[in-house]
Order: structure tokens, then sequence, then C-alpha cells
């Protein structure tokens, strides 16, 4: 039943799955003299440049870490900012994004967001359902720990309410968007290195790319950078060649 981990790509093509920490708005802000929150606006604006990078480039599959389970604990003046952000870019990219071909989907957690960001979450998912150029996935309230436990709990409950079998190795089928192949390449700006609790469980063999530039520096030629990089590594999953 189990397809996940059953990609034995060794040539290195386009990546298939981009995902993206979009990290150094803060420090991005601060250098200039400037809010944190002007930071964060920036870095919003810089999604588009990696959008269009990414329909330029053909790449199906790009997933960025907007907000995080740990997020939660900064100042809630900050969070409301993110926030508000997210509430602006589904306004402000919605028709673009549909008259770009874009489907955009939401990973993370529901249940401690406002119900007006749901319901604009869940407008931007139904009415770009149909695209299929690129598939753009925003991880909310996303933890990649939180994602396993969750994934847990609906595989024991459905193990309650129906006859298959579910074992182990069927996790990944109730991990929030299962359809997503596993990610490629993960992309880090600002400088850290770490995955800091991001698609911890998808990423098990992806290669890893990190950047001095800040966030909302992010520009095409970034992207273009990242993927000729990954194209010259070479991947094994673990094989001898
Ligand atoms: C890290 O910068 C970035 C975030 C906490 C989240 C990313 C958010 C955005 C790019 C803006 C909103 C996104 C959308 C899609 C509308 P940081 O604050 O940790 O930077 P620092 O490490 O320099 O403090």
């Amino acid at each position: 039943m189990s397809t996940h981990a059953d990609s034995t790509q060794v040539s290195i093509s386009n990546p298939k799955h981009i995902a993206v920490i979009m990290d150094g708005n803060g420090r991005w802000a601060m250098r200039k003299g400037n809010q944190r929150s002007d930071g964060h606006k920036a870095g919003s604006e810089a999604v588009r440049n990696l959008v269009s990078g990414a329909l330029d480039l053909k790449i199906p599959y790009i997933t960025i870490y907007a907000f995080s389970t740990e997020n939660w604990s900064r100042p809630k003046a900050e969070v409301d900012v993110l926030f508000r952000l997210l509430a602006h870019f589904i306004e402000k990219e919605l028709t673009e994004l549909k008259e770009r071909g874009v489907r955009v989907r939401f990973i993370g957690r529901r249940d401690r967001i406002s119900k007006f960001m749901v319901s604009q979450m869940e407008k931007m998912e139904r009415e770009t359902n149909n695209n299929t150029k690129l598939s753009l996935t925003l991880a909310v309230d996303y933890g990649g720990r939180d994602e396993i436990h969750r994934a847990i709990d609906r595989m024991m409950e459905a193990q309650q309410t129906s006859n298959t079998p579910w074992s182990a190795t069927d996790l990944h089928q109730f991990l929030d968007a299962p359809e997503l192949p596993d990610p490629d390449l993960v992309i880090r700006t600002s400088g850290e290195m770490r995955l800091s609790n991001f698609l911890i469980y998808q990423a098990a063999y992806a290669e890893l790319w990190f950047t001095e530039e800040y966030w909302p520096d992010f520009t095409q030629e970034t992207l273009a950078r990242a993927i000729a990089d990954y194209q010259k590594r070479h991947r094994r999953f673990g094989k001898i060649k």
C-alpha cells in the first residue's frame, strides 16, 4: 500500500518539489533601521519572485513555511502582523494566482487560527483547485512533529472506524497533504542551517541549500542558483551509485 519512499531517482534534473524556509525578515528590516514588520511585509512580497521563478522554470511543486507552530511564542503584535499579511496575500494575490494557473493549498493546524482566516484559506483552496501549472502549498501553524502526531491520531481513529488493517508504514497517507511528492530540495535563506521542524518526515532525502541572503532579497535569480547547485548534486538515496 505504501508508495511514499519509492523514489529512486539518481540522475539529476529539475527538482519537482522545492520547499522554502523564508528566514531573515526581521534582520533584513533591522539592518535598514526599520521595524520587523517591514521585513515581514517585504518578505510576503518576495513570495511573488519565488512563484514567478517556479512558473518560468516549470517547477511543479513549491511549499513555503509561512508560520510555524513555534511562531506563536513571538510577541502578539508580531503574530498579528504575520496573519494580517497572510490575509492580505490571499486577498491581493488570489486573482493573479488563479490566472497564472497556480493551485494553492494549506498544511498545518486550523484549530488555533481565526475562523475568518480559515474561511479565506478555504476560499483560496476552492477557487484555485483546478489549476495545474504550479502547486503552491503554504505551511501555516505548521510543525513537522505536530503533523506527525496528528497523523498518528488520524490513523488510530481510522483504525477504529474501518476494516482496513493500517500499519505504521501507511502513516504518510495521514499527513496533511499525502498527494504531494517529497521535497527534492529545501532552500533556507539568512545563513541559518537547520530544518526548524519543517517537513521533517518528507524531507528525509531532500538536498539542502543555504544562502546568506535574507528572505526579502530573494529573487528569481536566487532560485535559479539554488537549482543549478542542486543539479550538481549526486542523489544516491542510500545506494552506492
Ligand atoms: C522568518 O523571518 C520568517 C517568518 C517567521 C515567516 C515568514 C513570513 C513571511 C515571509 C511573511 C508572510 C508570508 C506570506 C505568505 C504572506 P524572521 O522573523 O524569523 O527573521 P529573523 O530571523 O531575521 O528574525
